[in-house]
Parts: structure tokens; C-alpha cells; sequence
């Protein structure tokens, strides 16, 4: 139930938002869904998808306190993967309303990998906006960029704060 469950949201499993967060989740207690090994449709207005893992998936995010959705950033926003998980997170407050429920008061975290130090205005705001709006508090966003295929020295302090939250 403490353990951080992390939802990596990235076009390669083993690329560099995987290594970011490795890195972050090392020596800590967490459980971790690649996007990438599951099948989510879109959303459609007429839940003629619930066959699908989305809900398997939020099955398991209630079974942990701390939910922790990392991406890159892909044209100045979330990947195109995890932008669906969230249209998805529809199915939480319509035909999945307990699941929607039983997130309430646990702690929504983000982590971005780009290739720029400076993350695009407003790139936080999806993660901040869905923990309100599905009652849950939202625990802070770290970035971070990799430089020949190291993460920066000038960001280790601020990765290790943020590492405390788990
Ligand atoms: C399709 C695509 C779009 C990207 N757009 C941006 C961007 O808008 N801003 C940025 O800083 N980096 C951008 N990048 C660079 C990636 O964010 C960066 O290389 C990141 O570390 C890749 O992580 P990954 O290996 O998990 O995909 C883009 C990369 C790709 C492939």
C-alpha cells in the first residue's frame, strides 16, 4: 500500500525517462507499469472499451498510496501514451465511479524527461488539475534532461528531495 506505484508513459521502455526514473526509484520501494506492454484504446463516449487494461490498471492504482506518472516531454507536452491513460481516467468518474472514489486523499506525483532544462509553461498543469479533480493531493513535478546519457550533476540535489517523498 506504500509503495510508490510509478506509470511510465514513454515511446521506448528503455529510453531516457526509464532511466530517470530507475534512477529516482532505486533503493525504494515501488512497483512500475510500462505503458507500452499494455493495451489502452481511447477514450470513446460510449465505454465500448472496457475490455481493454485500462481498468486492471486502475485496479492497481488504488492498491497505492503514491502515484507517480512520469513522461518526456514530447512536443512541448505529455507523450501521446500517457495523454490517453488520462483520457481514459474518464472511465473513473462515469462507469468506474468506486475506482474514481477510492483515489481520494492519495498523492498524485509527475515526472518529465526532455531535452530542454526549461519544462513549456503550463506542462505541469494536466497533473495538477486531475489530482483536484479526483480529490487527490498532488505531491510536486520533477524534470530533468540527460546529457550524454547522464542525468546533469546541477539536478542530483533537487532529484534526491524529491526521491524523499517515496
Ligand atoms: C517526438 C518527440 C518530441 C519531442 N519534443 C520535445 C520537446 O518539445 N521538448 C523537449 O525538451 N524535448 C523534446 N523531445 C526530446 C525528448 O523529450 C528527450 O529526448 C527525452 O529524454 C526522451 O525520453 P524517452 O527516451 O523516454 O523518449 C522530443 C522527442 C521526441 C522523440
Amino acid at each position: 500500500m506504500n509503495q510508490a506505484l510509478i506509470i511510465l508513459g514513454s515511446s521506448r521502455s528503455k529510453g531516457n525517462t526509464r532511466h530517470l526514473v530507475n534512477t529516482i526509484f532505486q533503493n525504494k520501494n515501488h512497483e512500475l507499469i510500462d505503458l507500452n506492454e499494455y493495451h489502452i484504446n481511447y477514450y470513446t463516449y460510449d465505454n465500448l472499451h472496457s475490455d481493454d487494461d485500462f481498468l486492471r490498471l486502475a485496479e492497481r492504482m488504488v492498491q497505492h498510496k503514491h502515484i507517480v506518472f512520469a513522461t518526456p516531454v514530447y512536443w512541448y507536452s505529455m507523450s501521446a501514451i500517457l495523454k490517453t491513460f488520462f483520457d481514459r481516467m474518464t472511465d473513473l468518474v462515469t462507469i468506474r465511479k468506486d475506482l474514481g472514489k477510492a483515489l481520494k486523499n492519495k498523492t498524485l506525483y509527475s515526472i518529465s524527461c526532455g531535452s530542454d532544462g526549461d519544462l513549456p509553461e503550463g506542462f505541469t498543469i494536466p497533473f495538477e488539475a486531475t489530482a483536484v479533480y479526483l480529490n487527490m493531493k498532488y505531491g510536486g513535478h520533477f524534470h530533468a534532461w540527460l546529457e550524454h546519457g547522464e542525468i546533469p550533476p546541477e539536478v542530483h540535489e533537487k532529484m534526491a528531495t524529491f526521491a524523499q517523498n517515496f
